[in-house]
């Protein structure tokens, strides 16, 4: 990030809603134990996430790529009453921290953890569903589109993160990363089923709603 895009990130947190205390907590733990905290979604993307679930008051949610939770957490703070959240991890490593702090949120009834490989367990997850947040692995975004596409209720939202990659989809880098994201970006606006927007939040967050 330069210096500008810091600092206007910066002032955007700093006059926004805070996180709830829990967040700070899980967002402590991630960077004192994880080798990559900066994958956590994070204080200003987290609230924009919980926004938007709490507009939609979704009533079932699927998050693939949970890593410690803190969009989880985010976005179950939106959901229906019966409402339940999905979330996939595919590294154990990061389960105990997961847990842990589902628990001290008391969101252990809301949210359920699968752990192993999105792309076979999206396909035994039965229903459909208001709100994705994909956010696992980024040369997988075609995969986990291919799986959800058509299992989006009408009105209901698929989120990218990470579509911008550090800007390198406007750099005129030629690595397999940025070429998989930006034809990733170039699928969704021309699927008819839905209506997207890429907003330059943080690392870029695509929205994509299903008409
Ligand atoms: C950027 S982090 C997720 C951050 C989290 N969504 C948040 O908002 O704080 C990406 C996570 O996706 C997981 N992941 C990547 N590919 C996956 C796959 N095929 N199945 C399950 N998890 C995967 C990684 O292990 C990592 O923990």
């Amino acid at each position: 990030m330069n210096a500008w895009i810091k600092a206007i990130h910066e002032y955007c947190t700093d006059h926004s809603s805070p996180p709830p205390d829990t967040l700070y907590q899980l967002e402590r733990e991630t960077h004192l134990k994880t080798l990559a905290p900066q994958m956590l979604s994070g204080p200003l993307q987290g609230r924009f996430l919980a926004m938007l679930s709490r507009i939609l008051q979704p009533k079932a949610i699927l998050e693939v790529g949970t890593f410690t939770g803190y969009g989880a957490h985010c976005l179950a703070e939106g959901l229906a009453d019966q409402g339940v959240l999905h979330t996939i991890e595919g590294n154990p490593e990061t389960v105990f921290i997961i847990r842990k702090h589902l628990q001290a949120a008391q969101l252990e009834d809301k949210v359920q953890l699968h752990q192993g490989d999105a792309k076979a367990i999206i396909p035994t997850i039965e229903g459909a569903f208001d709100l994705v947040f994909l956010d696992g692995n980024k040369r997988e975004y075609d995969h986990y589109f291919d799986l959800l596409a058509d299992r989006i209720r009408p009105g209901g939202l698929i989120l990218a993160d990470n579509v911008l990659w550090s800007g390198k989809v406007v750099s005129g880098e030629q690595d397999q990363d940025t070429r998989m994201i930006d034809a990733f970006n170039k699928r969704v606006l021309a699927d008819e089923r839905f209506t997207n927007l890429i907003l330059p939040l943080r690392d870029g967050l695509m929205i994509a709603q299903r008409h």
